[in-house]
């Protein structure tokens, strides 16, 4: 098994500041899914969703992850909040290292992303409805995928980061999904 954080979770569960903060206490490199499409493409997420569709970005972001699986150096990993839908992409991640789930409430999400518009799935009339339905329909199979779940609501990315190497420190994230919020 590999030895990278992948930090997975709802859009504006604070996967990427909380992964800043990891990477920084770990000195390791951040690398972001969504940065690596982005780059790759020479475009927007939005514009890849408004010109190709959904469906393309789906495929764009497995390939993104297999190139991530290449790396050797450790690194901490933010993860799209749609990525471990797929079951492949679940797959390349049990082999890339320690998942992480980053547990968030609609209530949260709705405000940390409020005048935010770089998530084309949140785009529609019901920003609210949407994040709670993507919610129920995805919080189980986040779940699946981690090894560790940790609540983020009222925390600081950096009282987060420490969780995280606490727990690593303490040789957690075996098979059993583990709550070490509270
Ligand atoms: C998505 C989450 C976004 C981005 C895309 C789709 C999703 O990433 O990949 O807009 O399906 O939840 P963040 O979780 O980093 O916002």
């Amino acid at each position: 098994m590999g030895q990278h954080i992948i930090l997975i979770g709802f859009m504006g569960a604070g996967k990427t500041t909380v992964g800043r903060r990891l990477a920084a206490l770990l000195g390791r490199e951040l690398l972001d899914t969504d940065q690596q499409i982005e780059r790759q493409a020479g475009m927007t997420i939005n514009r890849i969703f408004e010109t190709e569709g959904e469906a393309s970005f789906r495929r764009r972001e497995t390939e993104a992850l297999r190139r991530l699986a290449d790396r050797k150096e450790p690194a901490v990993i933010s993860a799209g909040g749609g990525l471990p839908l797929r079951e492949e992409n679940r797959e390349v991640l049990k082999t890339l290292g320690l998942t992480v789930y980053l547990r968030v409430r609609p209530e949260t999400v709705l405000q940390r992303l409020e005048g935010d518009h770089t998530r084309p799935l949140l785009a529609g009339e019901h920003p609210e409805e949407t994040v709670r339905r993507l919610l129920e329909e995805r919080g189980g199979i986040y779940a699946m995928a981690a090894s560790l779940t940790a609540d983020t609501d009222g925390k600081s990315p950096e009282a987060i980061a420490e969780e995280i190497r606490g727990a690593m420190e303490n040789g957690k994230g075996g098979e059993a999904v583990e709550d070490f919020g509270d």
